[in-house]
């Protein structure tokens, strides 16, 4: 698709970045701007950064820039030409096309032929399995209603499916196909179709679009792995996925809880028994990347994992990267093998008693220590403390931490301090104290340079007379330089300056100053005293450099009695000394 050009600059021009960003970051407001956890890596404390007046963001931790587009592009994995459809749709600007525009990307281009692909195969295995009795037999048995069949897209790809070919008679290549992972090559080079005589569990994105599948195995006769799924593709990301969410989105809502499965039957079987808040992390423990995701719609997680030991690892690994996020895990118990096997057992009563006897992660593990150790026995409640810690250190809230501290030691009989100790023993924060140390290691000439690249970056006339008065080669940081030489050549100001830089450390650092003038409200307020100040630091500077030449010059010279032009340079010295002492005064 060709974008036309009034729709970009519509959206590049769209005021609102901080209501679309909020609704994938708790933002609030601290001086001119926003700020909240960054959803692009991993923290406690926010340093992701959104100023309204720029249109931009900037995060603190993890260094990442951007305006509202690539905000979008980065946290949907879209290309440019989608980023801009997406944001036009979401705030209702009107998307043309335009033949002749140059607004144009391939990589948008051909994930929309994925896109198509993937829709198409899914559509295809929907009505293969409504001529397949033995499918839909099979369905029944397991229980699933048709109303969950349609809800959950699920499909049949037969044996006789010749996808390469009914694929090409669409107008698709085999390439396209294998990249979609519909297909995958085999050592001498086929194209082979991936799902072969499987049931289909269409994976759809949150927003509901087609990413994936998984396929199952069934009828007797087949080896293989029980679920066959895509593999890797642009568009299908697993650690990025949770299979359900789409239909589970206003369902969290409506509970206040995610309840977090292992299976795409559990899914199926919780929606159709009306706990419509069910999605799986399909076969991986919980990635970050997951929990952030969850993160955006609730705060609770009730974990329903299988009853079996992978399921209990998955339940830990979950509560560790639930809690990171500031999420409050619960254990739901079951008594049979999973969610699914509850339901269509003991119906919906009986997983409802599940759900209301959940406790928190903590606790439950708490009362599975006091079963395998002897609380009677000093040497094992030291066991049993060394096992709790590792779960109270990763409780965000302080309050709660503080609860169950207090609860534990009530039980085991001994002093709060003794639990304390042993978790500040092993729980310790390196990458705060690295990024203190970099922010505060900058001398004065780095900070000159910075605010000065800040400065000219903000408006025109501010350019023209730092670069008139400072040249490229004072530069001694890199990154400000390649970022100087651009602006110096340029009109642009504000955030249409991250767009003069291919995503890249120029760009990032563009960002963060941009952000940082903005946080720094003196900065802007005196800030002809501040330009020259700067600027007064770097000639300094760069005087000192030329006195240290002089003098090794005049060294020299002294040794070979040139006296004439000795005189001269003991001028020039004398004159930078002068012009230093009082700059630095
Ligand atoms: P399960 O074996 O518990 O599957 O694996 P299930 O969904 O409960 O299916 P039924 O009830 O046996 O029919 C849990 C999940 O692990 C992934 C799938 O996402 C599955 O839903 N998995 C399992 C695979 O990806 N590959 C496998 O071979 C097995
Ligand atoms: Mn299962």
């Amino acid at each position: 698709m060709r974008l036309a050009d009034s729709t970009v600059s519509q959206v590049k021009a769209y005021p609102e970045i901080v209501s679309v960003v909020s609704e994938y970051v708790q933002l609030r407001r601290r001086g001119r701007n926003h700020v909240g956890l960054c959803p692009f890596h991993s923290e406690k404390t926010p340093s992701f950064t959104v100023s309204p007046e720029k249109h931009i963001f900037h995060c603190f931790g993890c260094h990442e820039s951007g305006d509202l587009i690539s905000f979008v592009q980065k946290i949907e994995n879209l290309g440019f030409v989608e980023a801009i459809v997406y944001i036009a749709e979401k705030v209702g600007i009107e998307v043309e096309e335009d033949a002749s525009s140059s607004t144009y990307d391939p990589e948008s281009e051909l994930r929309k032929r994925l896109r198509d692909i993937l829709v198409i195969f899914k559509e295809k295995c929907q009505h293969y399995l409504s001529g397949y009795p033995e499918g839909v037999s099979y369905l029944r048995e397991r229980n699933v209603n048709e109303q969950s069949q349609r809800e959950f897209c699920l499909g049949y790809a037969p044996n006789s499916f010749n996808v390469l070919k009914e694929f090409e008679s669409l107008g698709f290549t085999g390439e396209e196909c294998l990249k979609a992972g519909i297909l995958f090559k085999s050592d001498n080079g086929d194209l082979i179709s991936r799902f072969r005589n499987r049931l289909i569990f269409p994976v759809l994105d949150y927003q509901g679009r087609s990413v994936g599948f998984g396929g199952r195995i069934f009828g007797s006769a087949q080896h293989g792995a029980k679920y066959v799924n895509s593999e890797e593709t642009p568009l299908f990301y697993k650690r990025n996925l949770l299979y359900g969410l789409n239909s589970a989105k206003r369902g969290i809502k409506a509970h206040s809880f995610l309840l977090l499965v292992e299976g795409y039957m559990d899914v199926i079987m919780c929606h159709q028994f009306g706990f419509n808040n069910a999605v799986a992390a399909m076969g991986t423990s919980l990635t970050i990347d997951q929990a952030k995701k969850i993160k955006r719609f609730t705060d609770v997680v009730y974990l329903a994992m299988d009853s079996d030991e992978a399921g209990q690892a998955s339940m830990e690994r979950a509560y560790e990267v639930l809690s990171q996020q500031g999420i409050t895990p619960y254990f739901v118990q079951l008594d049979t093998k999973d969610p699914a096997d509850v339901l269509v057992e003991g119906g919906k009563e009986a997983f409802q008693a599940c759900l209301e006897s959940a406790i928190p992660v903590v606790e439950f593990q708490f009362l599975r220590l006091c079963k395998r150790f002897d609380k009677s026995k000093i040497e094992q409640v030291s066991k049993i403390v060394d096992g709790i810690v590792d779960y109270i250190k990763l409780e965000q809230d302080l309050i709660v931490k503080r609860h169950y501290i207090q609860s534990f030691s009530r039980k085991l009989d001994i002093n709060e301090e003794l639990v304390m100790a042993k978790m500040n023993k092993t729980s310790y924060n390196v990458s705060k104290k690295k990024f203190q140390y970099i922010r505060n290691a900058k001398t004065k000439i780095e900070l000159a340079e910075e605010y000065l690249v800040g400065f000219s970056a903000l408006n025109v006339s501010d350019r023209t007379l730092i670069f008139s008065e400072v040249s490229m080669a004072d530069f001694k940081s890199e990154d400000l330089r390649v970022v100087a030489q651009v602006l110096k050549d340029s009109q642009v100001v504000g955030k249409d300056v991250l767009g003069l830089f291919e995503s890249g450390s120029p760009q990032k650092l563009v960002g963060r100053l941009l952000i940082e003038m903005e946080e720094d409200s003196t900065l802007i307020k005196q800030k002809d005293s501040q330009i020259r100040q700067c600027i007064d630091v770097i000639q300094s500077q760069k005087k000192g450099i030329r006195a240290e030449e002089l003098k090794r010059k005049i060294e020299a010279l002294e040794r070979s009695g040139d006296s004439d032009e000795v005189s001269e340079l003991l001028l020039e010295l004398q004159e930078i000394k002068m012009k230093r002492g009082t700059m630095d005064g």
